[in-house]
């Protein structure tokens, strides 16, 4: 999604301003562009595509100035093309823009009736002309941006700097995060604190409705109702170091191998090997008596939430709905009186689960979060955070953040069953034994590599993919899908496997496919025979599954991998693995870009 840095500098804007782009570029984007106070003007360059085009044009066509702003835009109004990237400019002022404004076709309608001549179909025109006339009207900067900030209705956050004005910098959030940074002698404003890291360590985060005014000598915020306010300077604890690939092609290839880490530090945070018990910090509920919970999330982390569910209602018995956040905060369903609710979240920064939070807590719910990022807007609205230790994650599909959210999700299954009597002491022990275990066992599916990548191979011809799996291997069926999809551009699907008759095996011949996640377990038997039927009618079964599994499948099943012996319970965490890698693999085998996949973006801060 958008990316916005900001800087009134001592010394040249521009290489500070794309240094600090690529920091943000994982979060997805299209085009880029940077924009100085040059000579009492504006000048700015731009560029379609990735930030190695604009570090291009920057090359032949330098642009000086100290004061300047920079973007990385993921398209929402209009093409990805040079023309529409930020920022946005007149003569007299120009901005960036996070998020969407959304009356801004209403206002383009009134500002064209005053002789306003746009050049891009963009939402931000409409707040660069906006601005424009009021400072066309005499207003000086600070006054304008105030006045404009009324007009404008939506989720984002701003930046802008003005002709005439050199060492000024302002900016505003209404939705979308951004963080002023405090240096010695200049300042800088960025959409997180990973972009402003190595610049300066000292950051103060907008509050909802904030804006400030950014000078060399410090910060002046103001609130919605525009009364000046005091924001906290906090040290962070984000590292500027640029996270690399080490050897690995890509990010995500390396964060799949972190796997067995990731997962080893997330767990130790939540339970005690040596004791055999889980240890939760202090919760905003009492899971003894709360009557419901909601879980929420956007994309792979609602997968997580939704296997949350399985393992909640399963263990603690606590009855649980788990629905995405854009149907959530829009559905107003009844909350109960005491009741709680978990958000799951890589980045803590995604509009609709941001949204959905406020839904739950205007509904009375205390609400826990579970979030990668310990300083995102999530991690601080939230009653409680309990963070996933997965390190930043790069590629644009979630990987390890994944897992070590489940890992989170399974030891507040057992707490919270211990909370209620619902588990001995005994199966306690069992089930943290069985998440000790993770980690190993995650290494051991990771040796199936190369197996994986065979099978990669398979898959990268089809047209059509189905990934199938029951109980709490139906979320991960629908992950795998999720994940070839978003990285390869395959069609998938992924369903439960009872449910299979029910249409998808219309879809079902020589040339599709079917993926099975199939432990030994309970539901072993069910699985297999629903595999069975696809089998007959030509389908190509490719199972994940264990040694006993492997035995039974064998027959019938074209393809099968065989995972270490685990504890059902731990079966969604490792299951995950092959599923990850495979998508991987297929996507390097269709020449994808695997980090950054056509579209996608990895903190999605729009509705
Ligand atoms: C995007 C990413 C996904 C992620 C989802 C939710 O779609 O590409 O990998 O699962 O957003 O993001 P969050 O940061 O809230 O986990």
């Amino acid at each position: 999604m958008c990316g916005i840095v900001g800087v009134v500098g001592r010394g040249e804007a521009a290489p500070l301003l794309l240094d600090a782009l690529r920091r943000l570029e994982y979060r997805g984007y299209d085009s880029a562009g940077i924009a100085t106070l040059v000579g009492g003007g504006i000048d700015r360059r731009r560029a379609e595509g990735k930030l190695g085009n604009l570090a291009g044009v920057l090359e032949r066509n330098a642009l000086p100035g100290t004061t300047g702003i920079g973007h990385t835009r993921w398209a929402t109004h209009g093409a990805p093309t040079e023309r529409n990237a930020h920022p946005h400019a007149t003569t007299r002022v120009a901005v960036v823009h996070n998020g969407i404004i959304e009356n801004h076709a209403e206002l383009r309608t009134e500002l064209e009736s005053q002789g306003a001549l746009f050049e891009t179909e963009t939402d931000t025109e409409t707040f660069v002309r906006l601005l424009d006339r009021l400072l066309a009207d005499g207003l000086e900067p600070v006054a304008a941006f105030g006045a404009a900030l009324k007009r404008v209705h939506g989720a984002f956050a701003l930046a802008a700097v003005f002709a005439g004005h050199p060492r000024l910098l302002l900016g505003a959030r209404q939705g979308a995060p951004l963080a002023v940074g405090f240096g010695e002698g200049e300042m800088f404003l960025g959409s997180d604190a990973l972009a402003l890291a190595p610049l300066t360590r000292r950051i103060a985060y907008l509050e909802e409705g904030d804006w400030v005014v950014v000078t060399e000598e410090g910060a002046r915020f103001f609130d919605v109702d525009g009364a000046a306010v005091e924001r906290t300077v906090v040290q962070t604890a984000v590292s500027g170091a640029v996270v690399g690939k080490g050897n690995y092609r890509h990010f995500m290839e390396k964060e799949l191998h972190e796997h067995p880490a990731v997962l080893g530090d997330t767990l130790r945070q939540y339970l005690d090997p040596r004791s055999q018990e889980v240890r939760l910090p202090r919760l905003p509920f009492d899971p003894a008596r709360v009557p419901r919970l909601t879980l929420t999330a956007c994309g792979s982390a609602f997968l997580a939430a939704h296997v949350g569910r399985y393992w909640i209602e399963g263990l603690a018995r606590i009855p649980c709905d788990a629905d995405v956040a854009s149907e959530l905060r829009y559905r107003d369903p009844p909350l109960p009186d005491g009741g709680a609710a978990i958000l799951v979240s890589q980045s803590g920064e995604t509009a609709d689960t941001m949204a959905a939070l406020k839904l739950l807590k205007a509904g009375g719910q205390q609400v826990l979060s579970i979030v990668n990022v310990p300083e995102s807007t999530m991690a601080r609205a939230s009653d409680a955070a309990l963070l996933t230790v997965a390190g930043p994650e790069v590629g644009v599909a979630s990987t390890k953040a994944f897992t070590a959210q489940l890992a989170v999700l399974a030891c507040l299954a057992i707490g919270f069953a211990r909370a209620r009597g619902k588990m001995t002491p005994q199966e306690e022990a069992r089930l943290t034994q069985a998440l000790v275990a993770v980690p190993g066992h995650a290494a051991e599916v990771l040796e199936q590599d190369a197996r994986i990548r065979e099978l990669a191979a398979e898959v990268a011809k089809a047209r059509d993919v189905l990934f199938l799996g029951r109980g709490s291997l139906y979320p991960i069926a629908l992950e795998g899908a999720l994940k070839l999809k978003e990285i390869s551009y395959i069609h998938a699907e992924g369903y439960a496997a009872g449910e299979m008759k029910h249409g998808p095996i219309a879809l079902i011949d020589s040339n599709v496919p079917v993926i099975a996640l199939c432990p030994s377990g309970p539901l072993f038997e069910k699985t297999a025979s629903n595999l069975q039927e696809a089998a007959a009618r030509g389908g190509r079964i490719m199972a994940f599954t264990d040694a006993a599994g492997a035995a039974a499948l064998g027959r019938f099943a074209e393809h099968v991998v065989v995972l270490p012996d685990a504890d059902p319970f731990a079966a969604p965490i490792l299951y995950t693995i092959p599923v990850q890698l495979l998508a991987y693999h297929v996507a390097v085998l269709k020449g994808t870009d695997v980090d950054q996949p056509r579209n996608l973006a990895k903190s999605v801060t729009v509705e």
